[in-house]
C-alpha cells in the first residue's frame, strides 16, 4: 500500500482524537503514520497521553514529543488506533505482522473503543491468507508447534507452521517469546480457532482480534471508506 494511502487512513483515525483522552497507539507503518500526524496536533496544543503498543512505538512517540506513560500508569483508555493485517465483514482482524500483537491485544482490551487504520487490500471475505501470527514461550517451541498443528487438524486447518526468524535467529517479541506463523490460507470459524490456541499452554497469544475493533477506515484512491 502506497504511503499516501496510510496516510489517509490515518488521517481519519485523528477525527475521533480529543483533547484529554487517554490513547492507545499501535504499532506498524500505518500506525507510524498516525504517530505522525498525532505529533503535529501535539504541536500545535492537543492534549493527549498515549500508551505505545510496541518498544518501537515507544521510540517514534519520544522522538515526535508525543506524551507517553505506562499502562501500568494509565490502565483504562479511550481509544486505541492501530493496524491491521487483514479485516473481515464483521471487523475480526489479524494482527501481528510486526510482531507486536500481545502489547496490542492487551492495549485494545484496556481501551474503550477500537479503530483500525488499514488499506483497502486488507479488507478480505475469510481471513486467513495473511499467516496467522501465534506468539509462543520459546521452552518447549517444537512440542508447542506439534500441540498448534493437531489443535487447527482437528478444525480442519492445516499448512506450514514456521518460526519467524527461522530457528538460527528467531524473531524475540518485546515480551520475549517467539513468533510461528500459521499458513492456513483461510480460517472460516474464528473463535473456535481462538479458543482451541488458547488452551495450548505454550501459547501465549494469537493475532485474531474478535469482537476488539468498533471501526476500520479503509483507505483506497476513491477515498477513506468507514466500517463499524
Ligand atoms: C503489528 O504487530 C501489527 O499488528 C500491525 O498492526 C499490522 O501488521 C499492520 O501493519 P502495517 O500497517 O505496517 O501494514
Amino acid at each position: 500500500m502506497s504511503r499516501e494511502l496510510k496516510i489517509e487512513a490515518a488521517r481519519a483515525a485523528t477525527t475521533l482524537v480529543k483533547d484529554g483522552m487517554r490513547l492507545g497507539i499501535g504499532t506498524g507503518s500505518t500506525a507510524d503514520e498516525f504517530i505522525r500526524l498525532l505529533a503535529d496536533m501535539v504541536s500545535q496544543g492537543l492534549s493527549v497521553t498515549g500508551v505505545p503498543t510496541s518498544e518501537k512505538t515507544r521510540v517514534l512517540c519520544e522522538e515526535l514529543g508525543v506524551p507517553l506513560t505506562t499502562l501500568d500508569a494509565m490502565p483504562e483508555l479511550d481509544l486505541v488506533v492501530d493496524g491491521a493485517d487483514e479485516v473481515d465483514g464483521n471487523l475480526t482482524l489479524i494482527k501481528g505482522g510486526g510482531g507486536a500483537l500481545l502489547r496490542e491485544k492487551i492495549v485494545a482490551n484496556a481501551a474503550a473503543s477500537m479503530v483500525v487504520i488499514a488499506d483497502e487490500s486488507k479488507l478480505v471475505e475469510t481471513l486467513g491468507k495473511f499467516p496467522l501470527p501465534i506468539e509462543v514461550n520459546p521452552f518447549g517451541l517444537e512440542a508447542t508447534r506439534i500441540a498448534v498443528q493437531l489443535a487447527c487438524k482437528k478444525l480442519g486447518l492445516t499448512g506450514d507452521t514456521s518460526l519467524r526468524g527461522g530457528h538460527e535467529a528467531p524473531f524475540v517479541t518485546d515480551g520475549g517469546h517467539f513468533i510461528i506463523d500459521a499458513s492456513f490460507g483461510h480460517i472460516p470459524d474464528a473463535s473456535s480457532l481462538s479458543s482451541a490456541l488458547l488452551e495450548i499452554p505454550g501459547v501465549v497469544e494469537h493475532g485474531l482480534f474478535i469482537g476488539y475493533a468498533d471501526i476500520v477506515f479503509l483507505s483506497s484512491p476513491n477515498g477513506v471508506k468507514k466500517l463499524g
